[in-house]
């Protein structure tokens, strides 16, 4: 269907289920074990309910925010998510172009599709921020020389994923025999037809450890994150980064009240509570209901540092529930990988503009003219009755 009766990122998601093979399709929509975590971060969010105000003034509506500082036209980013090939040829740079024309930022997973630097170079001005996902390799030397790369291309940020030391158990991905190399097959015939720089950019990367033969043995994740460092601590891993960038650090992936406490104890510069859409610990608690239990345990933790959720937010009232319980801004994964799969860079702005147009309409509808006025008295479970 054409993106003008494309109305909701549900839309898009049924869009790429019938556009992307079915080991594509499985690859990116897969979650651990049974899948309850993946489902139940999509349904925490209708637990909540909101304490709407009326008559305010609300002409003025404002949906924009800063994330570590950085200006954000929603509070919304492109949380780091592999492989983004898989669904189109661009892949991540289709997100890298959205994002610029709609004035999001985007973390960019290690690992990606394409290089870092032909990320980098895909933004569309100077000033574009790009955040970093680091997957800590358990050599320093080479987790460090990653960390300098990204931060000469001009990363903005390193997000620190905490919460797949070891890959989840994702059946439906293993069962898929893996793709990538039949699609950049494709994806270099196509490249043919086109003219040399566009080509170069469009060239897959190789990096990370994404090597056919151990894909095949292993299942995408188990193979993707083969190498990374079992051993995170805050004693060693936090101080470690430190020493070497000056960046913003985000830690990706706390789960727990007493680890958001510990990482603001550790200096860091936010923290994104989540369980990495459901694909790694299963059962784990959904987002959203971490963050509810931080912001009535430790509101304390909301002054200290920024606090980020990810993990099943589909609509412009997930994000605006999550701002009410204290969070800055709400990543999403699939949504974005979904949007590029089936309309290239225009479905990622076109996700944009409806998320931006279901948040100025939840603002106003909730009586708010700026994100600073969603506070916690506007959300809660509902009314014991339901239950
Ligand atoms: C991910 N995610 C992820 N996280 C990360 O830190 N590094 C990575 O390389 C990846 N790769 C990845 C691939 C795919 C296909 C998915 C769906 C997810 C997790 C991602 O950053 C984010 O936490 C979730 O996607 C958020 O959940 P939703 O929005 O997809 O429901």
């Amino acid at each position: 269907p054409p993106l003008s009766r494309i109305l909701s990122l549900r839309d898009i998601e049924d869009v790429a289920r019938q556009v992307l093979s079915y080991k594509a399709f499985a690859y990116y929509s897969s979650a651990a074990d049974d899948e309850l975590t993946h489902q139940e971060n999509i349904r925490a969010f209708s637990r909540f309910f909101f304490h709407p105000r009326v008559m305010r003034p609300i002409s003025q509506c404002d949906p924009s925010t800063t994330i570590l500082g950085f200006k954000s036209s929603i509070p919304v980013f492109v949380s780091g998510a592999a492989l983004a090939r898989l669904g189109h040829p661009l892949g991540e740079i289709n997100i890298t172009r959205g994002c610029a024309r709609t004035g999001i930022i985007q973390m960019v997973s290690s690992n990606a599709s394409l290089s870092y630097a032909q990320i980098a170079e895909a933004r569309m001005h100077p000033s574009q921020p790009l955040f970093f996902q680091l997957y800590k390799h358990r050599d320093n030397k080479i987790a460090e020389q990653r960390v300098r790369e990204v931060i000469e291309l001009g990363y903005n940020a390193i997000f620190l994923t905490v919460d797949a030391v070891v890959a989840g158990n994702r059946e439906r991905d293993i069962r898929a025999p893996f793709e990538l190399e039949e699609q950049e097959r494709e994806a270099e015939k196509a490249d043919e037809a086109k003219s040399g720089a566009q080509a170069a950019a469009d060239k897959p990367a190789k990096q990370g450890s994404k090597d056919g033969e151990d894909v095949n043995l292993l299942g995408t994740a188990g193979a993707l994150v083969a190498n990374d460092d079992l051993d995170l601590t805050w004693e060693k891993t936090i101080p470690w980064l430190r020493s070497i960038t000056k960046l913003p650090i985000v830690i990706k992936g706390i789960q727990s009240v007493q680890d958001a406490v510990l990482a603001a104890e550790a200096g860091v510069d936010g923290i994104l509570i989540s369980n990495h859409g459901g694909r790694q610990l299963e059962y784990a608690l959904p987002c959203i209901e971490v963050l509810y239990r931080l912001r009535k345990q430790r509101p304390d933790v909301f002054d200290k540092m920024e606090v980020y959720i990810d993990g099943g937010a589909r609509r412009g009232t997930d994000v605006l529930k999550a701002l009410c319980l204290g969070a800055k801004a709400v990543g999403m994964g699939r949504p974005f990988l979904y949007a590029q799969s089936a309309y290239g860079e225009e479905g990622v702005v076109r996700a944009v503009d409806i998320l931006n147009r279901e948040i100025v309409r939840g603002m106003r509808l909730l009586g708010v003219q700026n994100v600073n006025q969603l506070v916690p008295e506007m959300a809660s479970f509902p009314p014991s009755v339901f239950y």
